[in-house]
């Protein structure tokens, strides 16, 4: 019975993919997958439901890519947008329009959208000074500018985001900043920009977000949008000076392009406009009508743009507000999180060539990535890809239950049936018989339920119980060990048959069930089956009926094959030399200037910082000290008196070039005895990025004894 009013069309969208380079599995499991599993479910239940998404082709994250690879911006777009979009086809994920943001539909889109709240005066203008780079001319927003996190201080923090914590950030916040472009501190320079002023929509946001979606929304999604409001919101500046992007549509804003952020997520409209266009459709009911659902799946990094800036932008634009903002944490991957500068991640593309274009693979192998991507989900906190996860997925659920069940339902059936569907005799239906077909029913409701609550991977969960309670089933029916009786007592054939009888129902209803979350398995079955698609339709699930009696089916096929110890070791090995790789190449990647700044320890009181007693001195001799590579013996003048300070600087330092130095000393430091000589203090040295060592001194007029504080 239903009883809550169902919406009349959905709209489903996923994140539009940066087009700087391939995306990852994390990225496949937090935007793509449930999203695709959703709106599967939502068309076998003949919903009306549109899919879009498309390339995010804007902001400085593209021009970037550009200087890396050495190409243009353009060529960047257009390489990563075809990859992109084959990558997803190949993994099954259905949009009904893969669009891009660098389509003119998608500007005039976005330029009308800004246009409509500028003129509505829902934008101000203000004047500030921003950071610029001096060598080439150019104003450095959000990825042309990095420094060291306020936050975690992670030295991958960009302007707009860090990329450690995932905490947004404006350029001011960064400590150190430099210029992505030239690897320079940058100077301030003014320039005016158009605001949206947040403050304004304080009380619609709470209402909306903190009230009325308190229960429905994921409690990470409302907690975050809780902090941002409670935190107060700042007016976001929705313009940005650079060459790429949506120009500004105003006569006064020339050099002047849409936030990245602003003009992005209009790409959901234009990508609805375009589908519309190529299937003769309307595209307004999707944006404007209140009896659409409109449910955003994406990333946690990009909640606020979804949950509070983007909504406000729609709600001042006269259209409708996503139900739903279904993020999710993130994906690490064999214990550590994935990174794309590290080299250590799982792109869609290495899956794709390592397991769906082999001779072994195929649609199976997309199934498993699918599989296991939703089985480990981050819903409700970050979790971890491992290579051995993956394989105990497949070999120990997807074969050993899910398909060992459909293959000997098919195997028993053609040897105890004679390969037909056996009649089904009610009379004499006992309690287990029952039990099946209510254990159907309710896994039927409750999967229903899960999924329009967004929880995919209980859901998944259940599907494969329901196959593992078909396997106790037949475990204890046995229909094997009944076919030898059959000779002397005839009527058990009637036991066999309502087993296999249920079996093959339930195979049925497991391919409906799966199909939103593994396609090319349901339409192997049916198959299998020779049924056509169309049974796949939700609503013949929970039926017993679906096989209809005389019907002969095709021999089995094994839905799955086993992945093997050697494969994943394979993988492991891969993805450690590549990292390994990088890391060896980091310190002399020229485009990636880097400021010689490490992460700091943790915080300390300033008793004590007081406790150390730090002095100026001067080398007045050095030498070597046998059998150790790396220790000088120094003798250090700190005016008071003289010190013998072991040092570990032998292989940076000739002990010639060193005398003379002034230096500073931990003067209160214990001694202690290395090579039999005692040591009594340390010398500050600096290390640079490259791991070069430079000596701290207080300058060459310096003193011996000079307090350091
Ligand atoms: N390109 C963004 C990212 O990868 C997501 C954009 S989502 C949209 O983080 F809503 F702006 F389209
Ligand atoms: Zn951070």
């Amino acid at each position: 019975m239903e009883t809550v009013s169902q919406p009349k069309r959905y709209l489903v969208t996923s994140a539009l993919p940066y087009a700087n380079g391939l995306k990852h599995v994390g990225h496949l499991a937090g935007a793509y997958i449930p999203a695709d599993i959703y709106t599967r479910y939502l068309r076998a239940q003949k919903r009306d439901v549109v899919f879009v998404c498309g390339s995010d082709e804007h902001g400085t994250a593209i021009p970037i890519q550009a200087m890396k690879e050495v190409t243009t911006a353009q060529a960047i777009i257009d390489k990563y947008h075809q990859a992109m979009k084959e990558d997803f086809a190949d993994l099954h994920i259905s949009f009904d329009v893969y669009h891009r943001t660098s389509d003119p539909l998608h500007h005039e889109t976005s330029r009308e959208f800004f246009t409509y709240l500028h003129d509505r005066g829902e934008l101000e203008t203000k004047e500030t000074e921003q950071y610029f780079d001096v060598g080439s001319q150019t104003f450095l927003a959000d990825r042309f500018i990095k420094g060291v996190c306020p936050h975690c201080k992670s030295v991958r923090a960009f302007g707009d985001q860090c990329e450690s914590c995932g905490t947004a950030l404006s350029p001011d916040e960064l400590i150190n900043p430099v210029s992505t472009i030239s690897g320079q501190s940058p100077v301030k320079r003014k320039t005016t920009h158009w605001y949206l002023p947040l403050a304004r929509h304080e009380e619609f946001l709470r209402k909306w977000i903190l009230e009325e979606h308190k229960d429905d929304w994921r409690a990470s999604v409302v907690g975050q949008c809780k902090s941002w409001i409670d935190g107060g919101l700042q007016s976001r500046a929705v313009t940005r000076d650079l060459n790429w992007g949506v120009q500004v549509p105003l006569d006064d804003a020339a050099g002047k392009v849409l936030y990245v952020w602003f003009d992005a997520p209009i790409g959901y409209i234009s990508a609805t406009k375009q589908w519309a266009l190529d299937n003769n459709k309307d595209w307004k009911p999707y944006w404007y009508d209140q009896d659409t659902q409109l449910v955003h799946f994406i990333g946690k990094d990009n909640i606020v743009f979804h949950c509070i800036i983007f909504p406000t932008m729609l709600k001042l634009h006269g259209n409708i507000l996503p139900a739903n903002v279904p993020a999710n944490e993130f994906l690490n991957l064999e214990g550590d999180k994935m990174s794309t500068s590290r080299n250590w991640k799982l792109e869609m593309r290495d899956f794709i060539q390592a397991f769906v274009k082999k001779d072994n693979g195929g649609d199976q192998c997309v199934d498993m990535l699918r599989y296991y991507l939703t089985q480990i989900a981050p819903e409700s906190k970050d979790s971890e890809f491992t290579w051995k996860g993956f394989q105990d997925a497949v070999n120990s659920e997807l074969v050993s239950i899910f398909g060992n069940y459909v293959n000997r339902t098919f195997v028993l059936m053609h040897k105890l049936c004679g390969g037909k569907v056996p009649r089904y005799h009610s009379d004499i239906a006992d309690e287990k018989d029952n039990q099946l077909i209510q254990d159907i029913a309710a896994a039927k409701a409750r999967i229903e339920s899960l999924l329009e609550q967004y929880k995919f991977r209980e859901a998944l969960f259940d599907v494969i119980d329901l196959s593992r309670k078909g396997n106790r089933y037949m475990q204890e029916k046995e229909p094997w060990i009944l076919a030898k009786t059959v000779a002397e007592n005839p009527a058990n054939q009637q036991l066999i048959d309502n087993c296999l009888y249920n079996c093959l129902q339930l195979t049925a209803n497991l391919a409906i069930l799966i199909n939103p979350f593994l396609p090319s398995t349901a339409r192997k079955m049916c198959y299998m089956m020779k049924v056509v698609d169309k049974m796949l339709d939700w609503q013949n699930a929970g039926s017993m009926k679906l096989l209809s009696m005389g019907y002969s089916l095709r021999e089995p096929q094994l839905l799955f094959r086993k992945i093997e110890d050697q494969e994943i070791a394979e993988q492991i090995q891969l993805l450690k030399s590549s990292a390994m790789q990088v890391a060896e190449n980091q310190p002399v990647s020229p485009d990636q200037p880097v400021q010689p700044v490490n992460d700091l320890k943790p915080e300390i009181v300033f008793d004590d910082f007081g406790k150390i007693d730090l002095r100026t001195g001067i080398i007045t001799a050095a030498q070597k000290v046998p059998k150790a590579d790396k220790l000088l013996q120094l003798e250090v003048d700190l005016g008071f008196e003289k010190r013998t300070i072991l040092s570990g600087i032998a292989m940076h330092f000739e002990p010639e070039a060193v005398v003379g130095q002034h230096v500073v000393v931990v003067a209160n430091l214990a001694p202690r005895k290395m090579r039999g000589i005692d040591s009594n203090g340390m010398i500050l040295m600096a290390e640079d990025a490259s791991g070069k060592l430079h000596f701290v001194s207080a300058g060459e007029a310096s003193l011996g004894g000079w307090k350091v504080s």
